[in-house]
């Protein structure tokens, strides 16, 4: 099939790329008939060749062309019909749909966070696995002191030792390991670590022998601590004022600073936040009733020596609050116990999206 009509009406009535391509090859392949004429050439007298050249090159590239039109038509009425017979409703539910929540208390730490970074505090952690020396001794607590026996502290059986030299305990300190009773020892692991001005809040779990409605072995504090020149009680509470407006999301707020007593802070301050129990809810606001919240007051200056720091120069405030407490203030939750239980149905009803990401601009509840 030399005759070019023939040629050309052959490609343009191939039905699928396949035999396309047959016709491709019986044409430009290495035995196709259009490769024959032009092998032709060579034997050619020289002026037959000046007209027979460019018409037989002429004829290859026009079927050249036509074999490539012809392709992309096909190509393009494939994907037709598959978009025509392929479907996809991104409408419809993903499955099985998402089955995990955020715990009201992983929520809460990120609200936290994310309170306490607006205000310019980083957040630090520490261990679980304390010594007494960062969990008691360094915090004003010898011990004699009747405040390590009110802690209720699970010891390891094992483990412990005796200080070496370095930033911390004293060389040749006992140490006793045990599960850290508050986050208070992060205080003096942050102290220890980076050099003042600090501003950290420290969440995490705490432990102590105690268990009812209201208290697990096992519960998480959120510590804040500032340590700078010229720090005073003032700026303590425009913080925490500042903080649990933001937390609870009223403007209304009032604190209550009642005068009390932590080895760690002189002077120290119990804080009540004023709610009403307007029926039988409680909404956060007004100065009718009282809740106790946290723990505060100005860092002790042995606290800041044991550091390593001078306390004539650096002064700060510290603080230390029940994350569970003020989940269950915040979200209705009357059963500390349930928080740990993993009852699916609990961390349906109170868990949390993995999308409600906290934000000031959103509302810190989101
Ligand atoms: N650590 C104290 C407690 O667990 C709370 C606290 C922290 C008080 C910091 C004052 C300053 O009760």
């Amino acid at each position: 099939m030399t005759d070019p009509t023939d040629l050309l009406a052959a490609i343009a009535a191939a039905p699928d790329l396949a035999t396309l391509d047959a016709v491709r090859v019986a044409a430009l392949g290495k035995a196709g008939s259009v490769t024959a004429l032009m092998k032709t050439l060579g034997a050619m007298a020289p002026d037959v060749r000046l007209i027979e050249g460019p018409r037989l090159n002429a004829l290859r590239e026009t079927v050249t062309a036509a074999i490539h039109q012809r392709k992309s038509d096909l190509d393009a009425a494939a994907l037709d019909a598959r978009l025509a017979s392929e479907r996809i409703d991104l409408t419809l539910p993903v499955s099985p749909g998402p089955a995990g929540t955020i715990h009201p208390v992983s929520q809460v730490m990120d609200e936290l966070a994310e309170i306490f970074a607006d205000l310019g505090f980083a957040v630090a952690d520490g261990p679980e696995i304390e010594d007494d020396w960062h969990n008691f001794t360094a915090l004003n607590i010898p011990e004699t002191h009747p405040a390590r026996a009110m802690h209720d502290t699970f010891y390891m059986a094992q483990g412990g030792g005796v200080a070496d030299e370095g930033a911390g305990p004293p060389r040749g300190t006992v140490l006793r390991h045990l599960l850290r009773t508050h986050t208070s020892p992060v205080q003096i692991r942050t102290m220890l670590k980076q050099p003042p001005p600090i501003r950290i809040i420290a969440p995490g779990r705490t432990y102590r022998s105690d268990s009812d409605a209201t208290h697990t072995p096992m519960f998480h504090q959120v510590e804040g601590l500032v340590i700078d020149r010229g720090i005073h009680m003032g700026h303590l509470k425009w913080t925490l004022e500042t903080f649990v407006k933001a937390f609870f999301e009223v403007d209304d707020v009032t604190l209550r600073l009642r005068p009390s007593y932590f080895p760690f802070t002189e002077p120290s301050v119990e804080v009540d936040v004023g709610c009403s129990w307007a029926g039988g809810t409680l909404s956060i606001g007004g100065a009718e009733s009282w809740l106790e919240i946290l723990g505060s007051g100005m860092v002790h200056p042995r606290v800041i020596a044991a550091c390593g720091l001078d306390p004539d120069e650096w002064q700060g405030f510290a603080f230390g609050c029940g994350i569970d407490r003020l989940a269950m203030l915040k979200y209705g939750m009357t059963d500390l116990r349930a928080f740990f239980d993993g009852d699916a149905r609990w961390l349906r009803h109170y868990g949390f999206k993995a999308t409600d990401v906290p934000t000031l601009s959103g509302g810190v509840g989101a």
